[in-house]
């Protein structure tokens, strides 16, 4: 059977993740967590001193972009690819409140995007490929055959996020997370460089009432009509 490209876009903490590890799992394909890409340079230029809650040197995180070097290689034990940066393995460190709190900031500055987007580009340039985050099926690729966009309400985004970051250990309240799931939304919709939005050809996913299961399901009847079609 020929593969195609899977877009899974759409807010933050909507489970676009988990639903597109599974579909990826389930067709054989490689799954490529692009927002992971953006946070692993967010991640980079907090150990280098470069932003902060009073600073952010965008000169000289631009400057140093090619000692960034990002890359994934699959853990069987977690069964999905982790990301590294320089060669060091940042799955978890990359998903800190703290980075969610600035990530939005980095993933607005075009040179950022530039390269990042040439990446993914590469990485599913044979297809075969389930890539979720933002700018997927408006940006990365335009043609692919199935986009998907998620949503749900900021509110039940919030307690999926504040439930996983409490089931790690880290000491956060809800109040916060929410706060950090609005701001987010504003700055992914607003920058000016692939603001978040829906492609016109994407299928609109609103997962708030809907369970894990129930929303696998729909996606693999989205899949199987696009193969018949
Ligand atoms: O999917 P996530 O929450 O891990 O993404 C982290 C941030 O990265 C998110 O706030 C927006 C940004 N992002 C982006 O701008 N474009 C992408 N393709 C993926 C993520």
């Amino acid at each position: 059977m020929h593969k195609i490209t899977i877009a899974i876009d759409g807010y933050s903490s909507t489970g676009k993740s988990t639903v597109a590890k599974e579909l990826a799992k389930h067709m054989r394909y490689t799954y490529v967590d692009t927002g992971a890409m953006y946070r692993a340079v967010t991640y980079f230029a907090m150990t280098n001193n470069l932003i902060g809650d009073d600073h952010f040197d965008v000169v000289a995180l631009v400057s140093k972009l090619n000692n960034v070097k990002i890359s994934f290689k699959f853990n069987p034990i977690a069964g999905f690819a982790e990301v590294y940066l320089n060669g060091e393995n940042i799955e978890k460190e990359i998903r800190t409140l703290e980075v969610s709190s600035y990530v939005s900031k980095v993933a607005a500055i075009p040179e950022v995007r530039y390269q990042l987007v040439k990446q993914q580009q590469q990485m599913g340039k044979d297809k075969g490929v389930v890539m979720d985050g933002r700018d997927i099926g408006t940006v990365v690729f335009p043609y692919a055959k199935l986009k998907i966009f998620m949503t749900a309400s900021p509110e039940k985004r919030a307690k999926r996020r504040f439930d996983e970051l409490i089931a790690r250990g880290d000491n956060v309240t809800y109040k916060d997370v929410l706060k950090n799931v609005q701001e987010r939304d504003y700055i992914d919709s607003h920058r000016e460089d692939s603001p978040l939005r829906k492609a016109k050809d994407a299928i609109v996913i609103d997962n708030t009432g809907l369970t894990q299961e129930e929303q696998f399901k729909l996606i693999l009847r989205l899949v199987e009509r696009v193969f018949k079609s």
